[in-house]
């Protein structure tokens, strides 16, 4: 199988990573921060290494102020939900993952208004129209690092510049940027992150890095491990935003594969899938029958390139190039309905290929063929 839907999860793992996750359930997987005895112990202090291994991949001078999830969607929902209030005015883009603008969605039923500003076709943002779209109580701007539907790089730099000189949190949802592109926390007051995406952990980890002048309070209230006779939710990070059993073997397997990207090196990873998504989006764009969506110029865009075969159902064509050629890719509205709207594929989706730091030429070349060769039975 040539896996090319890494934009949903990474496909394979570091070998090191099911080896560290193997070790922690075989020989030490107590319960991090709850009791007292040696496996308790070893699996907190494992924990915390991950935090430190996860902060200084990103910047982040407080690694206590990282606080792990089981996914993006779960970071997103804890900085919106829990950040803000009613009478609170939320901007965002058309670009958006239904993690962001359901939440945002749901908010209006408490209170909080929300803008969602249009995008140009090939999913790229116009700063003006955020300035445009601010309000005397616009509290928040968030922007995704790049779409999980076209690859467009957003302009998270000279939004977070907006954001200082006008007063507003920026929440990036760094869902398909982790890992792929260069990125600090700095400049960022919440940032969502996925664990099995481009940092190569596994499913079920994510985290929210919150800011340390960002007012939150926890969405879910449980054990903490501490303060245990007291009723009301304790508040300090990260055990009062982290109620419940953390995925411990997760989050350390998660340790692991952040170290082993930082050793690669986002550039590198960033150079070697700017190369394939060269390779691939070049001889499609060159194909008659197949349209490209996003940017044609592969430095605006992470490692995806989406189409369509004229004649043909999105659905159909990932079919085949899975049952045909073993070619693993999604296709559809990938949970992103208004990015859809906004490079005109609402009414048909799109095919959805996404690179990984395991793909290389050939299989790009072996993709291209097996596009070329479906779109001639169109
Ligand atoms: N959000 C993931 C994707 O884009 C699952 O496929």
């Amino acid at each position: 199988m040539i896996y090319l839907d890494n934009g949903a999860t990474s496909f394979p793992k570091p070998k090191g990573m099911v080896d560290a996750m193997d070790a922690c359930m075989l020989s030490y997987c107590g319960n991090p921060g709850r009791s007292g005895h040696d496996l308790s112990r070893r699996t907190g202090e494992e924990v915390y290494r991950a935090r430190q291994t996860l902060a200084e991949l990103f910047q982040i001078r407080r690694a206590d102020r990282i606080l792990f999830t089981s996914n993006t969607t779960q970071a997103l929902n804890m900085a919106i939900k829990g950040v803000l209030k009613q009478g609170d005015h939320v901007i965002t883009t058309a670009m958006e993952h239904n993690s962001v603008l359901r939440p945002v969605w749901s908010m209006a039923a408490r209170g909080v208004e929300h803008t969602i500003v249009p995008c140009a076709a090939d999913g790229s943002l116009s700063l003006d129209l955020i300035l445009g779209a601010i309000r005397k109580n616009t509290k928040m701007v968030i922007c995704t690092q790049a779409s999980n539907v076209t690859g467009t790089i957003m302009p998270i730099e000279a939004l977070s510049k907006l954001c200082r000189e006008q007063g507003l949190l920026l929440l990036v949802d760094g869902a398909q940027g982790a890992g792929h592109l260069p990125m600090t926390a700095d400049g960022i007051d919440l940032l969502a992150l996925p664990g099995h995406k481009g940092l190569l952990g596994p499913l079920g980890t994510g985290l929210l890095y919150v800011g340390e002048k960002v007012d939150i309070t926890p969405i879910m209230e449980g054990g903490t491990g501490t303060l245990s006779r007291e009723l009301e939710q304790p508040l300090e990070l990260p055990e009062g935003f982290e109620a419940g059993t953390l995925n411990a073997p997760g989050i350390i397997g998660l340790g692991y594969s952040a170290a082993f990207v930082k050793k690669i090196g986002i550039n590198v990873i960033r150079g070697h899938q700017q190369e394939l998504t060269e390779i691939l989006d070049s001889s499609l764009r060159n194909m008659k029958n197949v349209r490209v969506y996003g940017p044609s110029d592969c430095k605006k865009k992470v490692g995806i390139v989406t189409f369509n075969i004229k004649g043909m159902d999105c659905e159909e064509v990932a079919s085949l190039l899975n049952d045909e050629y073993g070619i693993a890719v999604r296709a559809g509205y990938h949970c992103a309905g208004l990015a859809h709207k906004t490079i005109g594929t609402w009414d048909t989706g799109a095919v959805r290929v996404s690179m990984g730091i395991y793909n290389n030429e050939k299989q790009m070349k072996i993709a291209a063929d097996a596009i070329y060769n479906l779109s001639k039975r169109s």
